[in-house]
């Protein structure tokens, strides 16, 4: 299995693995937008025997009373299910951190299951008084410092991009 970016060759194959993945086709439209509307970007695919079987997106998320920190929120990601629980969503997480990290990001925001991203270095955003704009259970909401100390004192309520939006 291999981690690299996203290429327009793979955009159909990215939304047959949301779209298995999940039981709406929200999460797959949600990627056609972030990818046409959303700078910068950081989409990764996982590629087995020359099938993409999983798919990562980072779009850039605002802490409006500190516009100069740069955040990514992550989302979505998904593994096709006959892959789940191989280390495909492990190897797509981590990667994208690191591509993160490399363009400057200080941290990374996701609202996911509290049970599987504190092992990637997520905790829960509260800790740094850092809200959600969707109503989500505080365990679920978690941020990811890049660079220790990058969110002393900034606090706020995230805004993720506007394709999220009512969803
Ligand atoms: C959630 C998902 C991305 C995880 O990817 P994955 O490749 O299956 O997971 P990995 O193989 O990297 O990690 C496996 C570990 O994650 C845990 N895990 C997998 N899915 C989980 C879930 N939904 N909730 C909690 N833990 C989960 C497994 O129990 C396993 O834990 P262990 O290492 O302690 O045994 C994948 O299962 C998926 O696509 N699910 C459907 C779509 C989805 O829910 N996306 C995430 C939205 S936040």
């Amino acid at each position: 299995m291999i981690v690299r970016p996203e290429l327009a060759s793979d955009r159909d194959a990215v939304r047959r693995v949301h779209a298995t993945a999940f039981t709406t086709p929200e999460e797959a439209d949600l990627v056609d937008a972030l990818r046409a509307g959303a700078d910068p970007l950081v989409s990764l695919v996982a590629e087995e025997a020359g099938d993409v079987v999983g798919h990562v997106m980072f779009s850039p998320v605002t802490l409006p009373d500190h516009p100069t920190l740069r955040l990514m929120g992550l989302a979505p990601l998904a593994v096709v299910p006959a892959r789940q629980r191989t280390g495909v969503g492990g190897a797509l997480t981590r990667a994208g951190l690191d591509l993160c990290r490399e363009i400057g990001v200080g941290a990374v925001v996701v609202l996911g299951h509290p049970a599987y991203y504190p092992r990637f270095g997520f905790v829960r955003a509260d800790a740094y008084g850092i809200g959600c704009q969707f109503d989500a259970p505080a365990a679920a909401w978690m941020v990811a410092e890049l660079e220790t100390g990058y969110l002393s004192g900034a606090a706020g309520t995230a805004r993720w991009h506007a394709a999220f939006d009512g969803l």
